[in-house]
């Protein structure tokens, strides 16, 4: 069964009622410089708000959603049908990796950022913005108990992720200046480790 992710004009019309989530996105994307990967850049909602100066690459699994992106992108961006988990370029090859609510999704999380610090170049930025579970125990117990559902109706989307935590398994360094949070949502850079 598709989940709303799956479906590019109905995400695209559930994000129009999401303006803060919007602004968000593209003050995060604001922020990469040089050569960048977005990962799982979905229908391309950000692939509008990069600079001039960006040479962009973008990866999406959904095949459809992709096609939305590169009717999106303004760029000139090289698009990449592919996963977080196989990310189908050399070591080192990024200045800066973007992902905007995708690893509440993505399947294997700690493969993916394991990933993702491969191809950042050492000094490289990672820039994510994603929903976390909710800091309360009442609102994770939520979260916890809506999620088999919520994950079937999105088609992948898991609420009650602690991506910020896996972040830092991974060998990540969150930038303290850069850290927003403001309910469930996370917004920050992180460099690789030494
Ligand atoms: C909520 S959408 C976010 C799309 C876009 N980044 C945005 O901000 O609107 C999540 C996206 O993650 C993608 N995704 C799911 N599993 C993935 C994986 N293993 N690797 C990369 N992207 C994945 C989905 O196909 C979907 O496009």
């Amino acid at each position: 069964m598709r989940g709303v992710e799956q479906i590019p004009w109905l995400y695209d019309l559930m994000m129009r009622l999401a303006p803060r989530i919007a602004r968000w996105r593209s003050e995060l994307v604001a922020g990469a410089h040089g050569r960048v990967l977005e990962v799982g850049c979905g229908t391309g909602l950000g692939l509008t708000s990069y600079g001039a100066d960006v040479e962009l690459f973008a990866l999406e699994p959904n095949f459809e959603a992709l096609c939305w992106a590169r009717r999106r992108d303004d760029h000139d961006a090289r698009l990449v049908c592919a996963t977080a988990e196989a990310i189908p370029f050399p070591d080192d090859a990024f200045d800066c990796v973007v992902s905007s609510l995708v690893f509440c999704s993505v399947p294997d999380a700690d493969r993916g950022l394991g990933e993702i610090k491969r191809v950042l170049r050492p000094g490289g930025r990672l820039l994510m913005l994603e929903h976390v579970q909710a800091r309360s125990r009442l609102g994770a117990r939520v979260l916890d108990w809506i999620q088999p559902a919520w994950t079937l109706v999105s088609g992948g989307c898991h609420p009650n992720r602690d991506t910020v935590a896996a972040v830092e398994r991974a060998g990540f360094v969150i930038e303290a200046d850069s850290f927003r949070a403001r309910g469930v949502m996370r917004r920050f850079s992180a460099r690789p480790g030494e």
